[in-house]
């Protein structure tokens, strides 16, 4: 078993041959909508850990831009959808302030990868300007981290479940509000979809 799936070139054949519904129709996208309509002048979307870019087909009369690892640009996004505008970035690494140009940072499945959850949201709410929407985050009593294994193949991933209270700090700190928290599902779980608000 390898660690780190997203490093690991392997992955884009993994998500490339994927065999997932389109998101549009899936029965999660009901709860970005309902973030969506709490939003104003949204002009610009940046897709932050856009994988395959498939929420670009959605995103109409705004300018949308998908940003993720060098090799899943190049080997995944620019190979299915040439058209759209990327940036190559690694959020363990690089300067994110290149996310202040974007009136809203959506990030599907990206916070919940991440080994530190909550500095990664707060390095990001940092350098956004309006707008942050956390789509597919599992919210919980405690911040704690699980393995699993993307696609069931070979890899090993990390899914992490964030503390409420420990969010909700991270969010005021930074000078955000969570304007609206919702199921990601239908049903009950502990997968949320929320959107986050600059104060004024
Ligand atoms: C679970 S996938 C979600 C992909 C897409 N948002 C979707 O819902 O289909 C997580 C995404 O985060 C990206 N990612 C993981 N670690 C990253 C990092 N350190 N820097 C930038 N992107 C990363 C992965 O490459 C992958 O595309």
């Amino acid at each position: 078993m390898q660690k780190d799936a997203w490093k690991n070139d392997e992955i884009c054949n993994l998500v490339l041959n994927r065999k997932f519904a389109h998101m549009a129709q899936s029965d999660h996208f009901k709860s970005i909508s309902k973030c969506f309509e709490a939003t104003s002048d949204v002009k610009s979307i940046i897709d932050v850990g856009c994988g395959n870019a498939e929420f670009g087909d959605v995103c109409k009369n705004v300018r949308y831009t998908g940003a993720d690892l060098p090799h899943i640009i190049k080997k995944v996004a620019l190979v299915q959808r040439p058209s759209f505008n990327y940036i190559e970035f690694d959020v363990d690494k690089d300067d994110l302030s290149f996310l202040n140009n974007y009136d809203l940072v959506f990030m599907n499945g990206f916070i919940s990868e991440m080994k530190n959850p909550i500095e990664t949201l707060a390095k990001i709410l940092t350098v956004s300007k309006k707008y942050v929407l956390v789509h597919r985050q599992d919210v919980g009593e405690t911040t704690y981290l699980e393995e699993y294994t993307p696609y069931d193949q070979n890899l090993i991933a990390t899914n992490s479940t964030v503390s409420r209270n420990e969010l909700q700090k991270t969010i005021t700190d930074c000078g955000f509000t969570l304007d609206h928290m919702c199921n990601s599902f239908s049903g009950l779980g502990s997968k949320k979809t929320f959107l986050l608000k600059k104060d004024d």
